[in-house]
């Protein structure tokens, strides 16, 4: 089915020569897409061939036992892995994968339950990030708690059992799955807005776009599922919180164009991290809704250009035009093992541009705004705003533009890969030579979800085309345990400011902690260390807002234009230092 007929009777290298041209892509998935089958399934327990001593369902990260030692079981890779075959199974491109989703089921039920340094199942321990293949908490020191893996893990168990219920199985799905299911998305629901480790083990911060992005899409498709099987009672809880982190997402926008990728870190935030998240929560029946971040809106395509570019000064990229594929890593301040392109991140820029074509085509327009211009512009220099329906001209220039670039990604890795299909994490960022962990499972899931999106594979929805941003998300902050809307963070502003005798700074803004911009009922600031002016205010968490500084002596004098922009953390406090302008 994958293959051309003609692929078949002349092989791919005959095709080429018989034509006299090829296409890259296709005969790197052509060939590679059995091997990553292969490769992933020896790496699942209890048979795998290269996983011995894994239990049941239990995937391992990479059989690598030394530099680096990854012979353990992560619960995001874990979740991303059932994910495709999930998918596989359940689109029917593969049916011989069910009793490995049984036994991945089993392998969860058992290690929700296994104490662990992050806590017990009721106190926490669902955020521990890995475990030993037998299924026995690892002890030692690690980045924990990641907050990502009970929502990958959820939405895996969540679109195996929302196809379970179009076979009428609703009984297993009941009393089986949903309690799992449960117990993650109950943790999501309380947790999501505290602090915890990005997918990369590295950042601890109040928030990593990745991990809001699998807080949102479990708690979306959980909703749907528990109303499904008659599991009210959880609906308005999970749905104040749905709503609260959908407020979350936005604010790792930076207006520049691009995601932000972590809430702390120091790094440009430009980051891997959010194409995966776009692949994630990609939902064909969204079309290219910007608010959850789909792989055909705007701002997902200006801000896989700007991730793109940010890789261009390594070596292996030296030359290469900057209209064609580069290899691409997780992030440019990546030192670990050198800091170099991984497989499988530069397969997620394919990914992302082939679920956008897909949903062009399906829509029959393309949609070019500012915001994205710059991207079209890249590969198709004439682009210009506006929309443009299948069978124009411009709807064809711009859609082959993409597929060529998307391809010109999977031509990166194809380059890379060597002789033997085997997949590692990582390819050296001078030559190209395989790196790190070897058969690394993600990377031949990534092979495998990559060839789904350029065949146009369409996943199962989660339900992001009814999701619409609250009116106000001034108020979305707060899961913690007991339901959001009430927690604050004190934010203390200082702003720089000489004044004369009698004059007196305040402050007011967009939100009724700073009085609505009210001149009258502004905050008054304290001068006790003068030229600097403080005041003190708790605000809803997360909330997003904007503020100006007055002064008021004969009058009210305002700062210039714009107003000034600030989302507050999700816990703990913040100063913002402001010179008056
Ligand atoms: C429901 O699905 C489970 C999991 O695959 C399976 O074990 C069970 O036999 C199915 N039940 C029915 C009635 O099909
Ligand atoms: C992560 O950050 C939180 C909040 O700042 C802090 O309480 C926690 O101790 C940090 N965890 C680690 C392992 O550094």
């Amino acid at each position: 089915m994958r293959f051309s007929l003609l692929s078949i009777l002349f092989g791919l290298g005959s095709v080429a020569s018989v034509w006299g041209q090829t296409n890259t892509a296709e005969a790197f998935f052509a060939s590679e897409s059995p091997i990553a089958k292969t490769g992933l399934l020896a790496n699942i327990g209890p048979s795998g061939s290269k996983s011995s001593g894994a239990k049941s369902g239990v995937v391992i990260a990479s059989p690598s036992r030394s530099s680096p030692d990854y012979l353990y079981t992560w619960t995001r890779d874990s979740a991303l892995v059932f994910l495709a075959i999930v998918n596989q199974y359940t689109l029917g491109l593969d049916n011989s994968l069910r009793s490995q989703i049984d036994n991945y089921v089993g392998a969860q039920k058992i290690q929700q339950q296994v104490s662990n340094p992050s806590g017990s199942v009721s106190s926490g321990g669902l955020g521990e990030p890995k475990f030993h293949i037998d299924l026995s908490a690892f002890t030692g020191g690690w980045g924990r708690p990641q907050r990502d893996g009970p929502g990958l893990r959820a939405t895996t168990l969540i679109t195996w059992a929302e196809f379970l219920l179009t076979q009428g199985n609703t009984s297993y799905v009941t009393n089986e799955l949903w309690p799992i299911i449960k117990l993650d998305l109950d943790y999501v629901a309380s947790t999501w807005s505290q602090s915890g480790f990005d997918l990369w083990e590295e950042v601890n911060s109040s928030g990593s776009f990745f991990t809001t992005a699998s807080h949102l899409r479990s708690l979306r498709q959980g909703i749907r599922l528990a109303t499904a099987i008659g599991q009210t009672s959880v609906v308005s809880g999970y749905t104040t919180q749905v709503n609260a982190v959908l407020c979350y997402l936005q604010t790792y926008w930076d207006s520049n164009g691009f995601v932000n990728s972590n809430k702390g870190g120091g790094r440009t935030g430009k980051d891997a991290n959010s194409l995966i998240a776009s692949n994630n929560l990609f939902d064909a029946a969204a079309g290219c809704d910007t608010t959850t971040f789909q792989p055909c809106s705007d701002r997902a395509l200006s801000n896989l250009l700007q991730y793109v570019d940010t890789f261009r000064s390594w070596a292996i990229n030296s030359g290469i035009a900057t209209n064609q594929g580069i290899a691409t890593g997780r992030y440019s301040e990546d030192s670990y093992y050198g800091g170099n392109p991984w497989y499988l991140t530069t397969l997620a820029v394919s990914e992302q541009l082939y679920n956008a074509l897909t949903v062009w085509k399906a829509q029959g327009t393309i949609k070019v705004t500012a915001v994205s211009l710059p991207f079209f512009q890249r590969i198709s220099p004439s682009a210009s705003v506006g929309e443009y329906a299948s069978g124009t001209a411009t709807f064809t220039t711009l859609t082959t533009a993409v597929k060529t670039y998307a391809d010109s990604f999977v031509s990166i890795v194809a380059k890379y890969t060597p002789s033997n299909g085997g997949l590692s994490e990582q390819y050296t960022k001078t030559t190209g030579a395989p790196t790190s962990a070897t058969d690394l499972t993600w990377s031949y899931a990534s092979v495998l979800t990559a060839l789904d999106a350029r065949e146009g594979v369409i996943p199962a929805s989660w339900g992001a085309a009814g999701l619409t941003l609250p009116s106000t998300c001034s108020n979305s902050g707060g899961g913690g345990t007991g339901g959001g809307g009430g927690a604050t963070v004190a934010v203390t502003f200082k702003v720089s400011a000489t004044t004369v005798w009698g004059e007196s700074i305040f402050l007011t803004g967009s939100i009724a902690e700073l009085a609505n911009w009210s001149p009258d009922n502004a905050l008054a600031l304290n001068a006790d260390n003068y030229p600097i002016w403080t005041v003190t205010v708790n605000i809803p968490a997360s909330a997003t807002f904007q503020y100006k500084y007055i002064r008021k002596y004969n009058g009210v004098k305002w700062e210039s234009d714009p107003n000034r922009q600030f989302t507050a953390p999700a816990s703990g406090s913040y100063v913002i230092n402001d010179g008056w302008r």
